[in-house]
């Protein structure tokens, strides 16, 4: 048995899911393919952060409300270093903006649940999955169903927002595609814990030994990361010398430490910038992680993935309503101007906060006089919460 939808669309992250629910609200039809199951993708820990206009989106989408209920809106961040802590406050610099601290996977179960009340389909654990005649009217989806069967799914349009690992972009001829990437000489070690928040904001912090960052998940739960070595193993890392390192690094005069706890999760994730041009192929528009990789440090990943989605719902929907294609011809244009601007937003917070291996002196003392001016003037504390809040989505 074929199956027939408009728009096919590989991946069940922040943009297949979002992508599905917003075609929905316009009449569209979609079938999402997902390779793992809903339980691992309800559980995969990851980002944190949404910014102002992701928040926005949601509710005004119908998918906020628990967002709206269970979110932690931070209305600055804190900047550390030489044992000093600075606040950037970002309603007062970006005209009422904030961000909202809610998982990842507390957003994808929201959308898992509101596809499937709506009656939409998302197979889940399908395999072996390829995309082709692409550059046809008619392009086609293949896969293995959990129960082993091939199938296809014919549609008018792909979405590939299937991440960093997926396929859909290895099927665009050779020669198509430019790459951009930069891969940082460092990674980040990242914990959840069992304590009470330590700090009512986010702190970033610049140490003579590397970067720290203080998060948080909830009233109970903790998230910190710590700048390690990208080629380091988790076993070299136990609880004690992870403590040992955060209280170090984000140590103030006045004699702060972070609120230890019992440590349940570790991962370590390596770091780099990544663009793909064009973001799109024919009938296959590529979105989110699929086109684009950004360092962790800007918090921006998840964020691109939504704005990618809305502009290339937008662009569906005219091409639905009046037949007129020139919003998805412009899809890619529109949405790397933004992608450019987020890549360098993360590229830069990165830069400034990270010890680079075999960095000098010189270097090190550039980026404290970077982060004293970002803390000390308000043209640039204003530069990095508008970017930190969120560019606007058009
Ligand atoms: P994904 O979330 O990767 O979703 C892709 C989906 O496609 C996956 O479910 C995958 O299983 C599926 N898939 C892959 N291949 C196939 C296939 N062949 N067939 C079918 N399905 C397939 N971003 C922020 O904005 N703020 C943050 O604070 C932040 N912190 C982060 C912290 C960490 C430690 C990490 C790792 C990332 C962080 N990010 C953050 C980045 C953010 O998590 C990603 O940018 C975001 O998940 C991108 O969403 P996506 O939908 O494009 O891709
Ligand atoms: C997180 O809470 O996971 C988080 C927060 C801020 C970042 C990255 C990750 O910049």
């Amino acid at each position: 048995m074929n199956l027939r939808t408009q728009v096919g669309i590989v991946g069940a992250g922040p943009a297949g899911l979002l992508l599905a629910h917003l075609l929905h609200l316009q009449g569209i039809e979609s079938v999402v393919l997902e390779s793992r199951s809903r339980e691992e993708i309800e559980q995969t820990i990851r980002a944190g952060v949404l910014e102002q206009g992701t928040v926005d989106l949601m509710v005004a989408s119908g998918v906020g409300e628990r967002l709206r209920r269970e979110g932690f809106f931070h209305e600055g961040i804190r900047l550390r270093f030489d044992a000093r802590e600075h606040r950037i406050d970002f309603p007062a610099l970006t005209g009422g903006k904030k961000v909202t601290v809610y998982a990842q996977h507390e957003v994808l179960k929201d959308l898992v649940r509101a596809r499937l009340e709506a009656g939409g389909q998302i197979l889940f654990e399908v395999r072996d999955v390829t995309v082709y005649d692409l550059d046809t009217a008619a392009p086609k989806v293949r896969y293995r169903t959990r129960e082993d069967e091939l199938r296809e799914l014919a549609c008018d349009f792909i979405g590939g927002c299937d991440g960093t690992q997926g396929v859909c972009r290895r099927h665009i001829p050779g020669g198509t595609l430019a790459v951009f990437e930069k891969v940082y000489p460092f990674a980040w070690l990242g914990i959840l814990c069992e304590a009470p928040p330590s700090s009512d904001e986010l702190v970033y912090a610049l140490h003579e030994r590397g970067f720290a960052l203080v998060s948080t998940r909830s009233p109970e739960i903790q998230r910190l990361y710590l700048q390690v070595d990208p080629g380091d193993k988790l076993e070299s890392w136990p609880d004690e010398r992870i403590w040992a390192e955060l209280r170090e690094r984000l140590a103030t005069r006045d004699g702060w430490a972070p609120k230890e706890g019992p440590i349940f999760h570790k991962t370590i994730v390596g770091m780099r910038s990544f663009v793909l041009e064009p973001m799109q192929y024919g009938r296959l528009f590529l979105a989110g992680d699929a086109a684009h990789v950004v360092p962790p440090t800007g918090a921006k990943g998840l964020n691109l993935a939504v704005a990618d989605v809305r502009v290339l719902a937008r662009a569906l929907e005219k091409f639905y309503k009046s037949a007129k294609t020139d919003l998805l011809e412009q899809y890619s244009a529109t949405a790397l101007r933004r992608v450019w601007k987020a890549q360098r937003f993360s590229w830069w917070m990165t830069s400034m906060l990270h010890r680079f291996p075999g960095g000098d002196a010189f270097q090190y003392r550039v980026q404290l006089a970077e982060l004293d001016y970002v803390t000390s003037s308000r043209a640039a504390s204003s530069a990095l919460a508008e970017n930190y809040v969120g560019l606007p989505l058009d």
